[in-house]
């Protein structure tokens, strides 16, 4: 039987998942978050208490945690508004089969869990303690390493804060946002040397815009 340490989760290691959720009105959700694992039944979340999965965790208290290495499902459910009418497909989805939640249909594996508890972490972030109810993979061939796949996603992981931050009130924040575009540039680097003319630079080059368009919204 697949177990959540055949697919990559181990102690005191995040690992990068799309989380699925159903939103009050029967809408599939998903969205990266990292994860954790506390013991081989229980999965950890931290998320911003901002995000609609944690508004859906807490209201449906189920959820699954699909396992992809795919950077285009990372930045279409990050940045919902990339997608044809700014909403995500709902063919991407099927129902779970053990919880009231969808999963995506392309994931290379899903785990279907339930949410044992809730803890405040400070003013933004909650803790989500998850209990594994089922873990399910796909027998997928291996992929040969990318350093774009790494790239693009580590790119779109810091874009997420630079939205929040770049035209935040506090100063701080926009010093954060400021680094973190920095490593992004970075990450465009390497994706325009080791993939040009890719998938992975066409999102680079999009996310690229997309930073443009926030930047010109400070401005304005
Ligand atoms: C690789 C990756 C990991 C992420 N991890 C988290 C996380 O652990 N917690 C969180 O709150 N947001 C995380 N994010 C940001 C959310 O996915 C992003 O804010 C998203 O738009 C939230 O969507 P939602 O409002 O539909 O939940 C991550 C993004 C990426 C690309």
């Amino acid at each position: 039987m697949t177990g959540i340490t055949d697919l990559g989760f181990a102690f005191g290691v995040i690992a990068e998942t799309i989380v699925t959720t159903y939103n009050v009105n029967g809408q599939a959700n998903a969205a990266p978050m990292g994860v954790t694992m506390e013991n081989l039944q229980r999965l950890v979340l931290r998320i911003y208490a901002s995000s609609q999965t944690y508004k859906n965790l807490k209201s449906k208290r189920c959820g699954v945690v699909n396992v992809t290495y795919d950077a285009e499902l990372f930045y279409r459910t990050s940045f919902k508004e990339t997608n044809p009418n700014g909403k995500l497909p709902q063919e991407w989805f099927e129902k779970a089969e053990t919880v009231d939640a969808p999963r995506l249909q392309a994931a290379h594996a899903h785990i279907e869990v339930t949410v044992a508890n809730i803890k405040q972490l400070d003013a933004e972030r909650a803790e989500v303690l998850c209990d594994v109810k089922l873990v399910q993979a796909a027998n997928v061939l291996p992929k040969a390493y990318c350093r774009a796949l790494f790239a693009t996603v580590e790119a779109i992981v810091h874009a997420t804060r630079v939205e929040a931050f770049i035209n935040h009130e506090d100063r701080e924040k926009r010093e954060q946002a400021l680094k973190l575009l920095e490593t992004i540039k970075e990450c465009n680097d390497v994706v325009n040397r080791v993939a040009p003319n890719s998938r992975y630079s066409e999102i680079m080059a999009d996310l690229n815009q997309r930073i443009d368009s926030w930047r010109a919204k400070g401005e304005s």
